[in-house]
């Protein structure tokens, strides 16, 4: 088998394994990567790892799903980018509940441009917690990332002035919560202290030196990093709104492929992306965002969309698990 620039195709157990390492750069919530990839020589099998769940922060598993999402549609794109066509189930064996996803090459698809831009994203994507300058994302840019999350069947609303006001007030009323609830702020400091995992949590480098001068409060970590965020504000910023119909476990792997699919998109398009997902975690803020919303759906995760001062030091990069902490690779001579 050939691919459609000529270069002999992998074995599809050794794309899967390759897929399953792309992956492992998708973004997810305190940088646990919760997923785990089992290679098998006829598909690809995503599963939900609880060993590095949050269950102070995220008891029903909502941001886990979301990650593992997000890591599906980077396995889905390096796939594609690898000219495969690929089939994707999730949660096909309602016997296995933390089975999330299979994905199966059906064949082969030509390797379009927009598939070499996306792998391509993917490695320089990163969360960007710096303020924006006084840039303004255009309004192109936004309905083109509505496009690419109604694919998903999940909405991309953008919130107006007074809705922006009403998130600041929810993102505050989330912090406080947070600071209140002792398991909460327990695994806050796991997951960014020094004694967080090898390879996963936030390392200093990507964590604000000070409080940025936002209106959006940013996310406290309750430590101080080493990131400079220097005088940028997000009075020029955007932002977002992932919801849908429907809040469970199908509906949060779809709003996680959705997140990975705008993300991507954005950082084409030179933005620079940061969530808020306190407030949808906390019941009380949940509430309040479906409020925002006009009771419309349920919110998946809130998206700042900016672009970032250049003066100041890029984010470092966050670690990865090494692969075979995160995937198991069975019979590849099969
Ligand atoms: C579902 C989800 C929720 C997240 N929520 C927040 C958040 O509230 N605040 C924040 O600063 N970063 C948030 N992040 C960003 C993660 O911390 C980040 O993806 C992870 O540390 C890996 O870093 P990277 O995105 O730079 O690769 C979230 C990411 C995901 C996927």
């Amino acid at each position: 088998m050939t691919t459609s620039h000529g270069a002999a195709d992998p074995a599809p157990a050794a794309a899967y394994a390759q897929a399953a390492e792309a992956a492992g750069r998708a973004p997810s919530i305190h940088n646990t990567q919760p997923w785990h990839w089992e290679v098998h020589p006829d598909r690809l099998d995503l599963r939900a790892d609880s060993s590095r769940a949050l269950p102070g922060t995220d008891p029903d598993g909502r941001m886990l799903t979301v990650s593992c999402g997000a890591a599906l549609h980077h396995a889905e794109i390096a796939l594609r980018a690898a000219g495969h066509a690929v089939d994707v189930r999730t949660l096909p064996d309602p016997a296995d509940p933390d089975l999330l996803a299979t994905l199966t090459v059906t064949g082969d698809v030509p390797v379009t441009p927009e598939a070499m831009r996306l792998v391509q994203a993917a490695e320089l994507r990163h969360t960007d917690r710096r303020p924006t300058v006084d840039i303004a994302v255009t309004p192109a840019q936004v309905e083109e990332l509505r496009q690419v999350a109604d694919a998903y069947g999940v909405h991309l609303h953008r919130l107006n002035p007074d809705q922006v006001t009403d998130l600041v007030v929810a993102v505050s009323h989330a912090e406080d919560a947070a600071a209140a609830e002792p398991a909460w702020q327990a695994e806050t400091a796991r997951w960014t202290g020094p004694d967080r995992p090898a390879g996963a949590g936030l390392p200093p480098e990507v964590i604000p030196d000070r409080r940025p001068e936002t209106d959006v409060g940013e996310r406290d970590f309750g430590t101080r990093g080493t990131l400079e965020v220097g005088g940028g504000h997000d009075k020029a910023s955007t932002y977002v709104v992932l919801f849908g119909g429907d809040d469970d476990r199908a509906a949060w792997l779809r709003a996680g492929q959705a997140l990975s699919a705008v993300w991507l998109h954005a950082t084409v398009q030179g933005l620079a992306v940061l969530p808020y997902s306190q407030v949808v975690e906390i019941d009380g803020t949940r509430a309040m965002m479906r409020r925002i919303l006009s009771q419309l759906g349920h919110a998946y995760v809130v998206l700042r969309l900016g672009v970032a001062d250049p003066e100041h030091a890029l984010p470092g990069r966050t670690p990865r698990l090494p692969f075979e902490q995160t995937t198991t690779v069975d019979d590849l001579g099969a």
